[in-house]
Protein backbone atom coordinates (compact mmCIF):
# COMPACT_ATOMS: atom_id res chain seq x y z
CA UNK A 1 0.00 0.00 0.00
CA UNK A 2 1.50 3.18 -0.86
CA UNK A 3 0.32 6.79 -1.46
CA UNK A 4 1.02 7.89 -5.10
CA UNK A 5 1.33 11.47 -6.83
CA UNK A 6 0.21 12.31 -10.58
CA UNK A 7 0.82 15.48 -12.23
CA UNK A 8 0.45 16.76 -16.30
CA UNK A 9 2.96 19.06 -16.98
CA UNK A 10 3.61 20.85 -20.48
CA UNK A 11 1.12 21.27 -23.61
CA UNK A 12 -1.55 18.81 -23.29
CA UNK A 13 -2.40 16.08 -25.16
CA UNK A 14 -4.90 13.42 -26.41
CA UNK A 15 -4.67 10.20 -23.80
CA UNK A 16 -3.58 12.09 -20.35
CA UNK A 17 -6.97 11.18 -18.93
CA UNK A 18 -6.47 7.57 -19.70
CA UNK A 19 -3.14 7.90 -18.19
CA UNK A 20 -4.98 9.45 -14.84
CA UNK A 21 -7.51 6.44 -14.98
CA UNK A 22 -4.92 3.84 -15.78
CA UNK A 23 -2.87 4.69 -12.68
CA UNK A 24 -5.57 5.41 -10.24
CA UNK A 25 -7.15 1.67 -11.19
CA UNK A 26 -4.11 -0.24 -10.83
CA UNK A 27 -3.07 1.57 -7.83
CA UNK A 28 -6.27 1.59 -5.92
CA UNK A 29 -7.59 -1.98 -7.38
CA UNK A 30 -4.22 -3.82 -7.22
CA UNK A 31 -1.93 -2.32 -4.47
CA UNK A 32 -5.25 -0.83 -1.98
CA UNK A 33 -3.17 2.54 -2.17
CA UNK A 34 -4.36 6.23 -2.44
CA UNK A 35 -3.89 8.29 -5.83
CA UNK A 36 -3.45 12.29 -5.15
CA UNK A 37 -3.78 14.72 -8.52
CA UNK A 38 -2.14 17.81 -8.13
CA UNK A 39 -3.27 20.41 -10.27
CA UNK A 40 -1.78 22.48 -13.30
CA UNK A 41 1.94 20.50 -13.83
CA UNK A 42 4.67 21.54 -11.29
CA UNK A 43 2.73 24.45 -9.93
CA UNK A 44 0.78 22.16 -7.94
CA UNK A 45 3.38 20.76 -6.03
CA UNK A 46 5.31 24.64 -5.92
CA UNK A 47 1.41 25.96 -4.48
CA UNK A 48 0.59 22.64 -2.54
CA UNK A 49 -2.94 22.68 -5.42
CA UNK A 50 -4.01 18.88 -4.61
CA UNK A 51 -7.18 17.46 -5.38
CA UNK A 52 -8.35 13.97 -4.75
CA UNK A 53 -8.59 11.15 -7.02
CA UNK A 54 -10.37 8.13 -5.73
CA UNK A 55 -13.69 8.49 -6.74
CA UNK A 56 -13.47 5.43 -8.75
CA UNK A 57 -16.94 5.90 -11.08
CA UNK A 58 -15.77 9.10 -12.23
CA UNK A 59 -12.36 8.19 -12.97
CA UNK A 60 -13.70 5.22 -15.55
CA UNK A 61 -15.21 7.98 -17.64
CA UNK A 62 -12.56 10.32 -18.37
CA UNK A 63 -11.16 7.87 -20.52
CA UNK A 64 -12.58 9.06 -23.90
CA UNK A 65 -11.92 12.79 -22.67
CA UNK A 66 -9.33 15.16 -24.59
CA UNK A 67 -6.86 17.25 -21.94
CA UNK A 68 -6.52 16.76 -18.58
CA UNK A 69 -8.65 16.61 -15.85
CA UNK A 70 -5.67 18.06 -13.37
CA UNK A 71 -4.69 21.39 -15.39
CA UNK A 72 -1.42 21.09 -17.50
CA UNK A 73 0.57 24.35 -16.86
CA UNK A 74 4.51 25.31 -18.75
CA UNK A 75 6.96 26.57 -15.32
CA UNK A 76 10.27 27.82 -15.99
CA UNK A 77 13.38 25.60 -15.40
CA UNK A 78 14.84 27.97 -13.28
CA UNK A 79 11.64 28.47 -11.11
CA UNK A 80 10.94 25.23 -10.66
CA UNK A 81 15.02 24.42 -9.33
CA UNK A 82 14.64 27.45 -6.78
CA UNK A 83 11.24 25.60 -5.34
CA UNK A 84 12.95 22.38 -5.18
CA UNK A 85 12.47 22.69 -0.93
CA UNK A 86 9.13 23.35 -1.71
CA UNK A 87 8.04 20.56 -3.82
CA UNK A 88 9.53 18.12 -1.10
CA UNK A 89 7.25 19.87 1.49
CA UNK A 90 4.41 19.14 -0.39
CA UNK A 91 5.71 15.92 -1.23
CA UNK A 92 6.12 15.33 2.82
CA UNK A 93 2.74 16.96 3.46
CA UNK A 94 0.44 15.04 1.15
CA UNK A 95 2.63 11.87 2.12
CA UNK A 96 3.29 10.89 -1.08
CA UNK A 97 5.61 7.48 -1.91
CA UNK A 98 6.26 8.17 -5.55
CA UNK A 99 5.03 10.62 -7.77
CA UNK A 100 4.24 10.35 -11.47
CA UNK A 101 4.50 13.17 -14.05
CA UNK A 102 2.99 12.90 -17.51
CA UNK A 103 4.71 15.03 -19.78
CA UNK A 104 6.97 15.93 -22.49
CA UNK A 105 10.19 16.96 -22.89
CA UNK A 106 10.80 19.73 -20.01
CA UNK A 107 8.37 17.61 -17.67
CA UNK A 108 10.38 14.77 -17.90
CA UNK A 109 13.91 16.58 -17.84
CA UNK A 110 12.24 18.29 -14.68
CA UNK A 111 11.51 14.35 -13.48
CA UNK A 112 14.74 13.02 -13.66
CA UNK A 113 16.49 16.47 -12.39
CA UNK A 114 14.38 15.87 -9.54
CA UNK A 115 14.82 11.44 -9.26
CA UNK A 116 18.84 13.00 -8.82
CA UNK A 117 17.51 15.17 -5.90
CA UNK A 118 16.21 12.06 -4.05
CA UNK A 119 12.60 12.00 -5.02
CA UNK A 120 11.11 8.92 -6.28
CA UNK A 121 9.55 9.23 -9.43
CA UNK A 122 8.03 7.67 -12.95
CA UNK A 123 8.02 9.11 -15.74
CA UNK A 124 5.29 8.74 -18.30
CA UNK A 125 6.37 10.30 -22.32
CA UNK A 126 3.39 12.10 -24.00
CA UNK A 127 3.30 14.72 -26.54
CA UNK A 128 1.60 14.88 -29.91
CA UNK A 129 5.00 15.78 -31.08
CA UNK A 130 6.51 11.95 -30.97
CA UNK A 131 10.01 13.66 -30.40
CA UNK A 132 10.48 11.71 -26.99
CA UNK A 133 13.49 9.50 -27.21
CA UNK A 134 14.07 6.15 -25.66
CA UNK A 135 10.45 4.99 -26.58
CA UNK A 136 9.10 3.96 -29.95
CA UNK A 137 6.06 6.42 -30.24
CA UNK A 138 4.00 8.87 -27.35
CA UNK A 139 0.43 8.72 -26.93
CA UNK A 140 -1.17 11.96 -28.58
CA UNK A 141 0.79 11.53 -31.82
CA UNK A 142 -1.44 9.45 -33.13
CA UNK A 143 -4.24 11.25 -32.83
CA UNK A 144 -3.04 14.47 -34.19
CA UNK A 145 -1.97 12.63 -37.14
CA UNK A 146 -5.26 11.74 -37.63
CA UNK A 147 -6.51 14.73 -37.46
CA UNK A 148 -3.54 16.24 -39.72
CA UNK A 149 -4.03 13.52 -42.30
CA UNK A 150 -7.95 14.37 -42.54
CA UNK A 151 -7.67 17.56 -43.01
CA UNK A 152 -4.85 17.43 -45.72
CA UNK A 153 -7.29 14.97 -47.41
CA UNK A 154 -9.34 17.60 -47.54
CA UNK A 155 -7.50 20.03 -48.65
CA UNK A 156 -6.31 18.05 -51.73
CA UNK A 157 -10.10 18.27 -53.24
CA UNK A 158 -10.32 22.33 -52.58
CA UNK A 159 -7.10 22.53 -54.04
CA UNK A 160 -7.60 20.36 -57.60
CA UNK A 161 -10.71 22.46 -57.96
CA UNK A 162 -9.24 25.83 -58.03
CA UNK A 163 -5.77 24.62 -59.14
CA UNK A 164 -3.55 26.27 -56.06
CA UNK A 165 -0.89 25.79 -53.83
CA UNK A 166 -1.68 24.80 -50.55
CA UNK A 167 0.72 24.87 -47.63
CA UNK A 168 -0.78 23.25 -44.46
CA UNK A 169 1.28 23.95 -41.09
CA UNK A 170 1.61 21.44 -38.74
CA UNK A 171 3.15 21.40 -35.48
CA UNK A 172 6.43 19.88 -34.84
CA UNK A 173 9.28 22.30 -32.91
CA UNK A 174 12.60 19.86 -33.38
CA UNK A 175 11.41 16.83 -35.48
CA UNK A 176 9.27 16.90 -38.52
CA UNK A 177 7.30 13.43 -37.33
CA UNK A 178 3.57 14.64 -37.58
CA UNK A 179 4.87 16.41 -40.68
CA UNK A 180 6.60 13.20 -42.29
CA UNK A 181 3.73 10.91 -41.33
CA UNK A 182 0.44 12.66 -42.52
CA UNK A 183 2.85 14.08 -45.61
CA UNK A 184 3.25 9.83 -46.60
CA UNK A 185 -0.40 9.08 -45.49
CA UNK A 186 -2.15 12.08 -47.33
CA UNK A 187 0.07 11.40 -50.47
CA UNK A 188 1.19 14.94 -50.70
CA UNK A 189 3.57 16.56 -53.09
CA UNK A 190 6.06 17.27 -50.29
CA UNK A 191 6.93 17.81 -46.83
CA UNK A 192 9.32 20.43 -45.14
CA UNK A 193 10.74 19.40 -41.77
CA UNK A 194 12.74 20.73 -38.94
CA UNK A 195 15.39 18.00 -39.67
CA UNK A 196 16.36 19.36 -43.51
CA UNK A 197 16.73 22.53 -44.05
CA UNK A 198 14.87 23.84 -47.29
CA UNK A 199 16.01 25.59 -50.58
CA UNK A 200 12.56 27.72 -51.87
CA UNK A 201 13.72 27.50 -55.41
CA UNK A 202 13.75 23.91 -55.28
CA UNK A 203 10.23 23.91 -53.95
CA UNK A 204 9.46 26.13 -56.59
CA UNK A 205 11.08 23.86 -59.72
CA UNK A 206 9.31 21.05 -58.20
CA UNK A 207 5.96 23.04 -58.23
CA UNK A 208 6.77 24.33 -61.54
CA UNK A 209 7.40 20.62 -62.97
CA UNK A 210 4.03 19.32 -61.57
CA UNK A 211 1.95 21.80 -62.94
CA UNK A 212 3.70 21.76 -66.56
CA UNK A 213 2.79 17.90 -66.29
CA UNK A 214 -0.51 18.77 -66.46
CA UNK A 215 -1.45 18.05 -62.55
CA UNK A 216 -2.77 21.44 -61.35
CA UNK A 217 -2.36 21.45 -58.03
CA UNK A 218 0.73 20.97 -54.97
CA UNK A 219 0.37 20.20 -51.42
CA UNK A 220 3.47 20.95 -49.43
CA UNK A 221 3.33 19.80 -45.83
CA UNK A 222 5.40 22.33 -43.34
CA UNK A 223 6.57 21.70 -39.80
CA UNK A 224 6.15 24.56 -37.71
CA UNK A 225 9.96 24.09 -36.83
CA UNK A 226 10.89 23.86 -40.46
CA UNK A 227 13.77 26.41 -41.85
CA UNK A 228 14.85 27.14 -45.24
CA UNK A 229 18.23 27.43 -46.24
CA UNK A 230 19.58 31.35 -45.16
CA UNK A 231 20.71 31.42 -48.62
CA UNK A 232 17.59 30.72 -50.10
CA UNK A 233 15.44 32.74 -47.78
CA UNK A 234 15.59 35.04 -45.09
CA UNK A 235 13.17 33.78 -42.51
CA UNK A 236 11.44 36.56 -39.95
CA UNK A 237 13.34 36.24 -36.06
CA UNK A 238 10.83 35.35 -33.34
CA UNK A 239 13.31 35.24 -30.24
CA UNK A 240 12.61 33.15 -27.48
CA UNK A 241 9.90 32.91 -24.63
CA UNK A 242 10.56 32.77 -20.62
CA UNK A 243 10.60 29.33 -21.47
CA UNK A 244 13.57 30.08 -23.32
CA UNK A 245 11.22 28.18 -26.57
CA UNK A 246 12.03 29.51 -29.70
CA UNK A 247 9.10 32.10 -30.80
CA UNK A 248 7.92 31.06 -34.53
CA UNK A 249 7.02 34.12 -36.97
CA UNK A 250 4.86 31.33 -38.97
CA UNK A 251 7.47 29.52 -41.33
CA UNK A 252 4.20 28.59 -43.98
CA UNK A 253 2.87 32.13 -44.56
CA UNK A 254 6.12 33.39 -45.34
CA UNK A 255 7.05 30.24 -47.41
CA UNK A 256 3.50 31.21 -48.94
CA UNK A 257 4.51 34.61 -49.89
CA UNK A 258 7.67 33.71 -51.52
CA UNK A 259 6.60 31.09 -53.95
CA UNK A 260 3.48 33.48 -55.41
CA UNK A 261 6.17 36.33 -55.60
CA UNK A 262 9.06 33.68 -57.42
CA UNK A 263 6.59 31.37 -59.59
CA UNK A 264 3.45 33.70 -59.77
CA UNK A 265 1.01 30.43 -58.69
CA UNK A 266 -1.97 31.36 -56.45
CA UNK A 267 -1.53 29.87 -52.83
CA UNK A 268 -3.42 29.11 -49.37
CA UNK A 269 -1.80 28.69 -46.73
CA UNK A 270 -3.72 26.60 -43.53
CA UNK A 271 -2.00 26.41 -40.16
CA UNK A 272 -3.97 23.51 -37.63
CA UNK A 273 -2.22 24.49 -34.82
CA UNK A 274 -4.02 23.48 -31.13
CA UNK A 275 -6.67 21.81 -33.40
CA UNK A 276 -4.55 18.84 -33.64
CA UNK A 277 -4.02 18.85 -29.71
CA UNK A 278 -7.88 18.92 -28.65
CA UNK A 279 -10.82 15.89 -28.69
CA UNK A 280 -10.88 12.96 -27.99
CA UNK A 281 -7.71 10.40 -28.43
CA UNK A 282 -7.53 7.37 -31.46
CA UNK A 283 -8.33 3.73 -30.17
CA UNK A 284 -4.41 3.55 -30.65
CA UNK A 285 -3.67 6.28 -28.32
CA UNK A 286 -5.92 5.20 -25.95
CA UNK A 287 -4.60 1.48 -25.58
CA UNK A 288 -0.90 3.23 -25.21
CA UNK A 289 -1.60 5.86 -23.03
CA UNK A 290 -3.72 3.31 -20.64
CA UNK A 291 -0.62 0.68 -20.58
CA UNK A 292 1.33 3.33 -20.35
CA UNK A 293 -0.50 4.12 -17.18
CA UNK A 294 -1.13 0.65 -15.65
CA UNK A 295 2.94 0.02 -15.98
CA UNK A 296 3.98 3.44 -14.75
CA UNK A 297 1.71 2.18 -11.28
CA UNK A 298 2.85 -1.49 -11.49
CA UNK A 299 7.08 0.69 -11.10
CA UNK A 300 5.98 3.00 -8.51
CA UNK A 301 4.67 -0.65 -6.41
CA UNK A 302 7.98 -2.47 -7.36
CA UNK A 303 10.71 -0.35 -7.12
CA UNK A 304 10.93 1.47 -10.89
CA UNK A 305 11.50 4.62 -9.57
CA UNK A 306 14.17 6.52 -11.47
CA UNK A 307 12.57 5.29 -14.90
CA UNK A 308 10.22 6.38 -17.74
CA UNK A 309 7.64 3.97 -19.10
CA UNK A 310 8.30 3.40 -22.89
CA UNK A 311 6.73 1.10 -25.86
CA UNK A 312 9.50 -1.18 -27.61
CA UNK A 313 7.71 -3.02 -30.42
CA UNK A 314 4.46 -4.69 -28.47
CA UNK A 315 6.31 -4.60 -24.94
CA UNK A 316 5.85 -1.67 -22.17
CA UNK A 317 9.19 -1.02 -20.56
CA UNK A 318 11.39 0.78 -18.13
CA UNK A 319 13.95 3.15 -18.96
CA UNK A 320 16.27 5.66 -16.80
CA UNK A 321 14.85 8.97 -16.85
CA UNK A 322 18.40 9.87 -17.49
CA UNK A 323 18.60 8.20 -20.87
CA UNK A 324 14.94 9.29 -21.88
CA UNK A 325 16.07 12.80 -21.52
CA UNK A 326 19.64 13.21 -22.85
CA UNK A 327 18.41 14.63 -26.32
CA UNK A 328 15.20 14.26 -28.57
CA UNK A 329 14.07 11.64 -31.38
CA UNK A 330 14.30 13.56 -34.55
CA UNK A 331 13.28 11.89 -37.48
CA UNK A 332 16.80 10.33 -39.49
CA UNK A 333 17.98 10.88 -42.54
CA UNK A 334 16.50 7.37 -44.02
CA UNK A 335 13.28 8.37 -43.01
CA UNK A 336 13.00 11.48 -45.01
CA UNK A 337 14.34 10.03 -48.21
CA UNK A 338 11.81 7.10 -48.12
CA UNK A 339 9.31 10.20 -48.02
CA UNK A 340 11.72 12.00 -50.84
CA UNK A 341 10.13 8.97 -53.10
CA UNK A 342 6.84 11.46 -53.15
CA UNK A 343 7.77 14.41 -53.22
CA UNK A 344 7.20 16.43 -56.72
O1 LIG B 1 2.91 19.79 -27.38
C1 LIG B 1 4.00 20.21 -28.17
C2 LIG B 1 3.54 21.35 -28.98
O2 LIG B 1 2.37 20.92 -29.55
C3 LIG B 1 4.46 21.90 -30.08
O3 LIG B 1 4.46 21.21 -31.27
C4 LIG B 1 3.94 23.29 -30.22
O4 LIG B 1 4.89 24.14 -30.79
C5 LIG B 1 3.66 23.65 -28.83
O5 LIG B 1 3.28 22.48 -28.17
C6 LIG B 1 2.59 24.71 -28.66
O6 LIG B 1 2.46 24.97 -27.31
P1 LIG B 1 1.50 26.04 -26.65
O7 LIG B 1 0.27 25.29 -26.24
O8 LIG B 1 2.26 26.55 -25.50
O9 LIG B 1 1.17 27.06 -27.68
Amino acid sequence: MKRIGVLTGGGDCPGLNAVIRAVVRTSVGRYRSTVVGFRDGWRGLLEDRRTKLDDLDKIDRILTRGGTILGTARVNPDKLRAGLDRIKQTLDDNGVDVLIPIGGEGTLTAASWLSESGVPVVGVPKTIDNDIDCTDVTFGFDTALAIATDAIDRLHTTAESHQRVMLVEVMGRHAGWIALHAGLASGAHLTLIPEVPFDVDEVCAMIKKRFQRGDAHFIVVVAEGAAPDPRSMTLAEGGVDEFGHKIFTGVSQQLGREIEKRIGKEVRVTVLGHVQRGGTPTPFDRVLATRYGVHAAEAAHNGGEGNMVALHGTKIELVPLSEATKQLKRVPSERYEEARAFFG
